[in-house]
């Protein structure tokens, strides 16, 4: 497969690439093939030999709300993560390329003196990756300001979508199956660039305080229950701490798994089911997971 492929596209294409290296978490099992398409017409090749050939087809964003299982992925992961890096700012509205990390974007609408998308500070990944899980803090989701998206479907078509026919919700974006974000616009306000790095950096101290920045993990495990939160009702639970092999629930916050070493997949999925029980036990609340959970528990 990967020589197909790679004798389709102009982007790199890697054979049996470990996961680890491409999530937050660094944990996760091979991908049978990995393809880095350089720009619109690579990934429409590579949409198409997958359609032709039925390989089944994972995007990969930044990897940080993402647990791939022990055993790998099979079939074809496309990581969005070299291309689709254009930024550029018109009036009140920035576009940007689906690949471009949260953090630069959020500089660049410093740069640009456009205000709004302050409440992301500290969300990690990619651009399209955070619009795919509707991803945000208790300061602001990036649907809030969205306009529309450019996408590529399951035929290869590219299309627009308004934030309308998204079906926005928390943590939630209806995209039509088999579809691919390229790029995005966000209506913004003018506002002061000073102000804007001022607000940016205030969150940021206070994530780093609140959270476990400096140990790999996937971010928050489960999405905030209605009227309570993951993280306290995880403490109250008395599972903050608690190991099996090399993952913890962490120290600092009752929400996040932290990968000490080499944890593995599993380690990951017993904790969370750990705590999924406890609280379920304890309070009633059934806690739903925030991350994804992608591949296979043991390899073919
Ligand atoms: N809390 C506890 N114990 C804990 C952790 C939190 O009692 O171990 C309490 C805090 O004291 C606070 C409340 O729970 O009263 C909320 O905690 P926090 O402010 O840390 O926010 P959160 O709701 O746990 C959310 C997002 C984070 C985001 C922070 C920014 C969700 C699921 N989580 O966390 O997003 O960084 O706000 O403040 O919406 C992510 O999505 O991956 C993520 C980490």
């Amino acid at each position: 497969m990967k020589g197909r492929l790679q004798g389709s596209i102009k982007g790199e294409v890697l054979a049996r690439e470990p996961l680890s290296h491409h999530t937050y978490f660094r944990i996760g099992g091979p991908a049978e093939v990995m393809a880095y398409p350089a720009d619109l017409d690579d990934l429409k090749a590579l949409l198409k030999v997958a359609r032709d050939e039925a390989i089944p087809v994972l995007i990969l964003g930044g990897g940080s709300n993402m647990l791939v299982l022990d055993g790998g992925i099979k079939g074809l992961v496309i990581n969005l993560s070299r291309s689709f890096l254009e930024l550029s700012a018109a009036e009140e509205r920035i576009r940007c390329g689906a690949g471009v990390r949260t953090s630069r974007l959020l500089a660049f609408s410093a740069k640009t003196g456009l205000t709004g998308l302050e409440g992301l500070s500290g969300v990690p990944g990619t651009v399209g990756g955070a619009i795919h899980g509707n991803a945000g803090t208790p300061f602001g989701a990036i649907s809030d300001h969205l306009e529309w998206v450019r996408l590529v479907d399951c035929l290869g078509e590219e299309r627009f979508m308004s934030r309308e026919e998204l079906s926005l919700g928390y943590r939630h974006c209806q995209l039509p199956t088999g579809a691919v974000i390229v790029e995005a616009a966000f209506t913004l306000q003018r506002g002061m660039s000073a102000e804007i790095r001022r607000t940016i950096s205030k969150l940021l101290v206070r994530r780093n305080l609140t959270q476990p920045v400096d140990i790999r993990s996937a971010g928050c495990i489960f999405k905030n229950p209605p009227g309570n939160f993951a993280g306290r009702l995880v403490e109250q639970a008395g599972l903050k701490g608690l190991r099996h092999g090399e993952a913890q629930i962490s120290e600092k916050h009752g929400n996040f798994i932290v990968n000490l070493g080499k944890a593995t997949a599993a380690d990951v999925l017993r904790l969370a089911n750990r705590a999924k029980a406890d609280v379920l036990l304890r309070t009633g609340v059934a806690l739903e997971l925030e991350i994804e959970i992608v591949g296979s528990p043991s390899a073919a």
